[in-house]
């Protein structure tokens, strides 16, 4: 039996393992993890991670052929195939801070995979990593070798959170990059033959390990493009008049172009995009290319932008201050369908209405308190260490409120403004939202989910991204 185990049980090491899990029922995947929690977790009812139909495939195959154990050195000791998808932050200090990975954990599981290995191993490359990470990973296994053979592979992940599960059932494409050495090639065919049981082979792309690891942060940083050139868009549409939605529509009309990824809002979050820019930016300057470097910063400046942009719509257009008043915030992760706040645009724009003194009262259907104060107690970057390494908090925001209602926390409120797209924010009672808010009422939509229309006859003022302007807002212009 083929045996495979996967060092990190996060938002990519468990879907993906529980999946390969359900769809190889003749291979044994355990998935490991330093953390005793987030295992206990994954053995529990209460998964750690909120992804649909995620439960539905761990029941089907926990206890069977899907493990999750923090006895990490004997699962890698057993494992013919290892996966890798540890954390890899953005460096703080030191050489290339605030843009290069931080392979630290990376390195440690490298060592300790020499360390314990008495076979010969695959070592898959799961999480994003900088291009050339696979080399150095060789080099730490290779001088430690004691005459095993390790053979690396850089297989990227696709899925996008929220929709995991059949991202992985289906994906667009599996991307598998090796050495071009026979050993090499027959590592790849060993992973490719791990997911043609239930992906088409035209779909498995095989390539060199620098295309792989490349291709993984170039298709994120494509995407995230895509969303700062419409936010840059959504800019000149408030100035001039026009309707960013209508624009997104008929752009994305093209086929060469297409519709998707066009959404203008409040900025873009999650673990990848800025992080894989950053790498790609540092990347390029190493390797004296400032010109590459600076275009792909710009798709990160764009989205702070756009986040600078919101914060200062919400305090000119409430009389240049919100000092003492309430804001509701209903949305704190960073896309709807999923619990997760990694680099989550609500996060500045909290501290940005906290900088201005306003009472921030949140509500979110999948996020915690301690989740949110933490977030807005940490510092940038952060987030990206496993959870029981980052730093304490050092004391929770006074002036923030986490509440379970969407109702209690626009009671008495002067603005709400929708950071995350959940459905049900679409279907609320605005009617009964107004009658308990101070006037005028605010709403301002990061994520054009209400209809404007319909809020400016309940009463609202009301600024949706990219939409033409109330009279209000045009009379308080936002000075960026
Ligand atoms: C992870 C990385 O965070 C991301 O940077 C990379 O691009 C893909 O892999 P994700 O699964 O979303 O993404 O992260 P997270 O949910 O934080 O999971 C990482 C897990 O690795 C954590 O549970 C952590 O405890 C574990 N870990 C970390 C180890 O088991 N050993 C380590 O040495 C470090
Ligand atoms: C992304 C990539 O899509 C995925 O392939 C990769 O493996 C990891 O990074 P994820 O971060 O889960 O996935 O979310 P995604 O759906 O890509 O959304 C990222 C951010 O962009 C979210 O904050 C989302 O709200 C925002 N977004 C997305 C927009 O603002 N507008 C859009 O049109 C689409």
């Amino acid at each position: 039996m083929v045996k495979i185990c996967c060092i990190g049980a996060g938002y990519v090491g468990g879907p993906t393992m529980a999946v390969i899990a359900l769809k190889c029922p003749h291979i044994e995947v355990v998935v490991v993890d330093i953390s005793v929690p987030r295992i206990a977790a994954w053995n529990s009812d209460q998964l750690p991670i909120y992804e649909p139909g995620l439960e539905d495939v761990v029941k089907q195959c926990r206890g069977k052929n899907l493990f999750f154990s923090t006895d990490v050195e004997k699962h890698i000791a057993d494992a013919d195939i290892i996966f890798v998808s540890v954390n890899t932050p953005t460096k703080t200090r030191g050489l290339g801070a605030g843009k290069a990975a931080d392979l630290t954990y990376w390195e440690s599981a490298a060592r300790m995979i020499a360390d314990v290995s008495k076979s010969n191993k695959i070592v898959v490359e799961k999480s994003t990593v900088p291009v050339k990470t696979a080399e150095a990973i060789e080099k730490i296994l290779t001088h430690n070798s004691k005459g095993i053979e390790y053979q690396i592979l850089s297989n990227p992940e696709f899925l996008a959170e929220g929709t995991a599960i059949d991202d992985l059932f289906k994906p667009d494409r599996v991307l598998i990059g090796g050495r071009e050495t026979p050993e090499g090639q027959k590592a790849i065919q060993a992973l490719k033959a791990v997911y043609a049981n239930w992906v088409p082979e035209d779909r498995i792309i095989c390539t060199n390990l620098w295309s792989a690891e490349l291709s993984k942060l170039a298709a994120n940083a494509f995407l995230a493009q895509r969303i700062s050139s419409v936010n840059a868009m959504s800019a000149l549409c408030e100035a001039t008049g026009a309707d960013v939605a209508e624009v997104s529509h008929a752009v994305g009309k093209d086929s060469r172009i297409g519709s998707k990824f066009l959404n203008s809002s409040v900025g873009f979050g999650g673990s990848c995009f800025q992080k894989d820019i950053l790498n790609l930016v540092y990347i390029c300057e190493c390797n004296g290319l400032p010109e590459v470097a600076t275009y792909w910063k710009q798709v990160i400046k764009i989205n702070d932008y756009q986040k600078n942009r919101f914060v200062n719509r919400v305090v000119s257009s409430m009389f240049n201050t919100v000092s003492g008043k309430k804001i509701a915030v209903l949305g704190f992760a960073f896309k709807k369908d999923t619990g997760d706040t990694r680099e989550t645009p609500a996060i500045d724009v909290c501290k940005g209405l906290l900088g201005d003194k306003a009472r921030v009262s949140i509500y979110d259907p999948q996020v915690t308190e301690d989740q949110i104060q933490r977030d807005l107690s940490m510092n940038k970057f952060d987030w990206d260490h496993p959870i029981h390494l980052q730093p304490m908090s050092p004391t929770t925001v006074k002036q923030v409120s986490v509440v379970w209602d969407a109702y209690e926390a626009t009671k008495d409120a002067h603005g709400i403004c929708i950071l995350t797209e959940w459905d049900e924010f679409k279907n609320l009672d605005y009617q009964r939202i107004y009658d308990n808010m101070q006037k005028p009422a605010f709403v301002f939509d990061g994520r054009n989910i209400v209809n404007p229309e319909k809020l400016r006859e309940i009463g609202f003022i009301v600024y949706s991204i990219g939409k033409p302007l109330d009279a209000w807002l045009r009379d308080m212009p936002a000075v960026a």
